[in-house]
C-alpha cells in the first residue's frame, strides 16, 4: 500500500488538539526578543542559535520552554506571538486548533490580565478566516494547587475564546487530587479538561488523571503502552489521547520514532489523535508528525482522515463546530475514495 503523499498531508483538513502557543516561538523570534531585552541567548538554553536537537529529559525541556516564555514582556510581544502562531497553523492546513496557553505565567511576569487578553484577541484577529483557534489555559503541576486556583480566577474573568483548562508541566510529586479545582471549574464554566499524564510519568499517572480529575483528554498517555489493563480501559472508554511522536523522542521518552508505541496504540483501537506539542522546539511540524504516524503505522489516506475525525470529535468545541469539521474531513475522503481500496482498522 502506498503511503499518503506530501500533497495528501497538505490538503488533508486537519484538527490539532495539543500544541502550545509558547512552544511555537521560533528560535529566531526567541533570539530577537532576547536581543531586545538584553538576555544572553545561552541563558535560554539555545545552542548556536537553535533549540537543542535532544533534551536530556522533560525537566530540561521545560527549563528552556519557560526561559523563552519569559521573553514575552509586553502585550505587543504577546500579540506578535499569537499572530505568528496563527500563521503557523494556517501554513499547516489546520482548520481547527485547541492551543494550550500558559496565561498565568505572563501575569506572574507582570502583564496585566485585561491587556493580556486584548493582546491575545489582537494576535488572533490577524488570521485568515479559514482557520479557527480556541484556547486551553493550563496550570503547571509543579506550581501546585494555588496556581490552579489562580488560573481558574484568570479564566473566569477572561475575554477570550477559551474552550478548556489544562494541567501541564513535570509529572512530579503532586497528587492529581490536589488539582480537583480544575475539574470543578471546568464543569461550572462548561469547559473541557486536558491533562498531561503518562508522558514521562508511569501508567498510574494516567489512572490518576482519569480517576481524580475526570480528564476529558489525556495529553500523551504513552505510558499506557506498558499496562495492558490501562489499554483495555482507555479503549473501552474511548479516552482521547493526544500523541506527539517527535516530542516524546526529542524529550528522551523513547530513543527513536521506531521505538514509539503509536502504531501499537492505533492498532489496539485506542482513540488517538496526532499533534505537534511544541513544533519549533522539537524541530517538527504537524505535517511531519502525520507523516511519521503514517509511516510507523502504515496508515492509508482513509486512516489519516479517521485520525482527523477522532480529533474533531474529541475537541472541546461546540457540537456544530465538531459537525462542520467532520463534514470537511468526510468531503476530503470522498474526493480521494477512488484511490483508497483498503479498510481502516478499528473505528472508535
Ligand atoms: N509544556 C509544554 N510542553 C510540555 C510537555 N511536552 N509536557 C509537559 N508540559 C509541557
Ligand atoms: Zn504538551
Amino acid at each position: 500500500m502506498a503511503l499518503p503523499s506530501d500533497a495528501d498531508l497538505r490538503s488533508l483538513p486537519k484538527v490539532e488538539l495539543h500544541v502550545h502557543v509558547e512552544g511555537s516561538i521560533s528560535a529566531a523570534t526567541a533570539l530577537s526578543l532576547a536581543r531586545r531585552y538584553r538576555v544572553d541567548p545561552r541563558e535560554l538554553g539555545l545552542v548556536e542559535g537553535r533549540y537543542p536537537d535532544r533534551f536530556d529529559n522533560l525537566a530540561h525541556f521545560i527549563r528552556v520552554y519557560l526561559a523563552v516564555s519569559r521573553l514575552i514582556r509586553t502585550p505587543d510581544d504577546l500579540a506578535m506571538i499569537f499572530a505568528a502562531f496563527a500563521r503557523q497553523q494556517v501554513s499547516q492546513g489546520v482548520l481547527y486548533t485547541e492551543a494550550t496557553f500558559t496565561a498565568m505565567a505572563h501575569v506572574r511576569n507582570g502583564m496585566e490580565p485585561v491587556a493580556l487578553w486584548a493582546a491575545v484577541r489582537d494576535g488572533l484577529a490577524d488570521i485568515d478566516s479559514g482557520t479557527e483557534i480556541r484556547l486551553i489555559i493550563d496550570a503547571q503541576r509543579d506550581l501546585g494547587s494555588d496556581d490552579a486556583r489562580d488560573n481558574v480566577r484568570l479564566v473566569e474573568n477572561a475575554d477570550a475564546p477559551i474552550v478548556g483548562l489544562g494541567l501541564s508541566g513535570p509529572e512530579g510529586e503532586e497528587k492529581d487530587r490536589e488539582f480537583v479545582v480544575l475539574r470543578q471549574a471546568a464543569d461550572r464554566l462548561h469547559l473541557g479538561l486536558a491533562v498531561h499524564a503518562g508522558e514521562e510519568g508511569p501508567p498510574a499517572q494516567v489512572r490518576a488523571a482519569l480517576d481524580d480529575l475526570g480528564a476529558d483528554r489525556i495529553a500523551h498517555g504513552v505510558a499506557a503502552a506498558k499496562a495492558p489493563d490501562l489499554i483495555e480501559r482507555l479503549k473501552r472508554d474511548a479516552v482521547p489521547l493526544d500523541m506527539c511522536l517527535s516530542s516524546n523522542v526529542r524529550i528522551g521518552i523513547f530513543p527513536s520514532l521506531e521505538a514509539h508505541p503509536f502504531a501499537d496504540l492505533w492498532r489496539a483501537g485506542l482513540n488517538v489523535n496526532v499533534s505537534s506539542d511544541d513544533p519549533p522546539f522539537l524541530s517538527t511540524t504537524l505535517i511531519d508528525e502525520l507523516r511519521h504516524a503514517a509511516r510507523l503505522a502504515s496508515l492509508s489516506r482513509a486512516d489519516l482522515a479517521d485520525l482527523q475525525r477522532r480529533a474533531a470529535l474529541a475537541a472541546f468545541a461546540p457540537a456544530d463546530t465538531r459537525g462542520r469539521l467532520v463534514a470537511a474531513i468526510d468531503a476530503w475522503t470522498d474526493r480521494h475514495r477512488s484511490c483508497d481500496g483498503e479498510a481502516s482498522p478499528s473505528q472508535v
